[in-house]
């Protein structure tokens, strides 16, 4: 049984009926062609927009000259006065000063150090469940087990400590009232005309700031004691820029725990709730899942992930059916030429992980669910050229080794203690807010594993 998607616009529709359909969900706004396209434009009366669909054009804009094409300004506007100046919404010169501080916390080889904290998450997100097998909405379990890894490798403080539980319900406030790709990437609004946030908006941002400030200090005084835990927060606080050698200042380093948190935990939760979902329709995969992870001891320790080769291709397939990002915008910063087609500067460029993965030109069989495709010598060039769940070049997502280990050790640690399938009459339809989540949530039967 195919996954679900959602169902197309039709090819042509008015300007203002794309913009209501845009502002319910960026998914089902797009016509059915863009499955087929290489290139598509969205004509608006103040820009263009262009989705780009063809591997050597995307490799161009995000890995060969990624500095012609910075981040479009349109796109972070709505998550300014949560995000502030962090790593997200920066460009040019500030944007590679702090990935140049930021990067090495999340090397492959630093990772190591915070598996255990993601393991203490994993193995506290199975106890709570035990109690409540059942039919159950998966994304909020999710995401609070999602959150806990956030606050744990970040900070050393599980998700029950005080401060972290209002971050997290603020977090949720703000989620429901703000999509993560801002409507100004699509809709004909000038740049010049000034941007109002609802007020809630603005209120939960401020609250969510003035925890994390709080986080921040009192890790900085501890760090300046000598009393500070060896965590992600930090490595990146004593993590000097090796050009200046200047580390975050708070208010800096405030900017990037949000963003941390952000993009950190809703990406996560979307693609682990998607994944248990795949499993659910497909029992004869889910089997195969239950006997790798099988032979797992009790607490596994870092060099086990190599084992779980089956669940890791599961995990990489439900990012590719659901990607969390589903979009991501670059802007031109002069005229250019695609195929053909003359670009001024000021261009939207949509890259569009969510078209690409299900490409017919690109995939065999792209709408199925088959994680045993990632063996076969078609399914590594497919990952080598129609693969971004993490964007790619030199603005890929730092977080990607930290999702690639959390993703395939949760996935693990609940299969091999729950049996999960589909409840009937309840089909997620997937939409995009802040990422790709259900338009009713994702339900699904829980029972213990005998
Ligand atoms: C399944 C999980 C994840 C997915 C699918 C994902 C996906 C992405 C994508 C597609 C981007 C590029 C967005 C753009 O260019 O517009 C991105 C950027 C980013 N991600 Fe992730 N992410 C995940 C997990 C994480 C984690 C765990 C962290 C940190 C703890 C993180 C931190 C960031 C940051 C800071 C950026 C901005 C990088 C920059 O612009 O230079 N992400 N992520």
């Amino acid at each position: 049984m195919k996954p679900p998607k959602p169902k197309p616009r039709p090819d042509k529709v008015s300007l203002w009926r794309y913009m209501q359909m845009f502002r319910r969900d960026i998914l089902s706004a797009q016509p059915e062609r863009l499955y087929r396209a290489k290139m598509a434009e969205f004509r608006t009366p103040f820009f263009r927009s262009y989705l780009i669909n063809q591997p050597d054009l995307i490799r161009e804009v995000l890995k060969e000259r990624p500095m012609d094409f910075p981040k479009s300004t349109r796109v972070g506007e709505g998550l300014r006065p949560l995000l502030g100046n962090s790593v997200f919404l920066t460009n040019g010169e500030t944007w590679q000063r702090q990935r140049r501080i930021i990067d090495p916390a999340f090397e492959g080889g630093r990772l190591r150090d915070v598996f255990p904290a993601m393991r203490a998450a994993g193995l506290d997100m199975v106890t709570r469940m035990q109690g409540q097998t059942a039919e159950q909405e998966i994304e909020e379990l999710t995401s609070h087990a999602a959150a806990d890894v956030i606050f744990r490798t970040l900070f050393t403080i599980p998700i029950t400590d005080e401060i972290a539980g209002q971050v997290s319900e603020e977090f949720r406030k703000y989620q429901r009232s703000q999509p993560i790709l801002n409507l100004a990437a699509f809709i004909p609004m000038p740049k010049w005309l000034p941007r109002f946030h609802k007020s809630g908006v603005r209120k939960s941002a401020q609250i969510i700031r003035g925890l994390i400030t709080e986080l921040t200090k009192r890790r900085m005084a501890e760090i300046e004691n000598d009393t500070a835990p060896d965590d992600l927060a930090t490595k990146i606080m004593t993590q000097k820029d090796p050009q200046t050698g200047q580390c975050f200042a708070v208010d800096e380093m405030v900017d990037q725990v949000a963003i941390f948190f952000l993009a950190g935990h809703e990406t996560s939760a979307s693609a682990l709730a998607w994944a248990l979902y795949l499993l659910a329709l497909h029992p004869e995969a889910q089997a195969k899942v239950a006997s790798e992870v099988a032979s797992l001891p009790d607490v596994p320790v870092f060099s086990d992930l190599s084992k779980l080769k089956y669940t890791r291709d599961v995990f990489r397939e439900a990012l590719r059916l659901y990607p969390p990002v589903p979009m991501v915008v670059r802007e031109t910063t002069r005229p250019e030429v695609f195929r053909k087609r003359a670009l001024k500067t000021g261009a939207q460029i949509v890259i569009s992980p969510w078209h690409l993965h299900r490409h017919e030109n690109q995939w065999p069989k792209p709408d199925e669910f088959d994680p045993g495709r990632f063996s076969s010598e078609v399914g590594k060039k497919c990952l080598r050229n129609a693969y971004l769940p993490f964007s790619s070049g030199a603005r890929v997502c730092p977080g990607a080794w930290f999702a690639m280990i959390e993703g395939p050790l949760f996935l693990a640690l609940l299969v091999r203690a729950f049996k999960f399938s589909t409840v009937s009459g309840k089909i997620p339809v997937p939409e995009a807010h802040l990422t790709v989540r259900a338009r009713h949530g994702i339900w699904l039967r829980i029972e213990a594993r005998g």
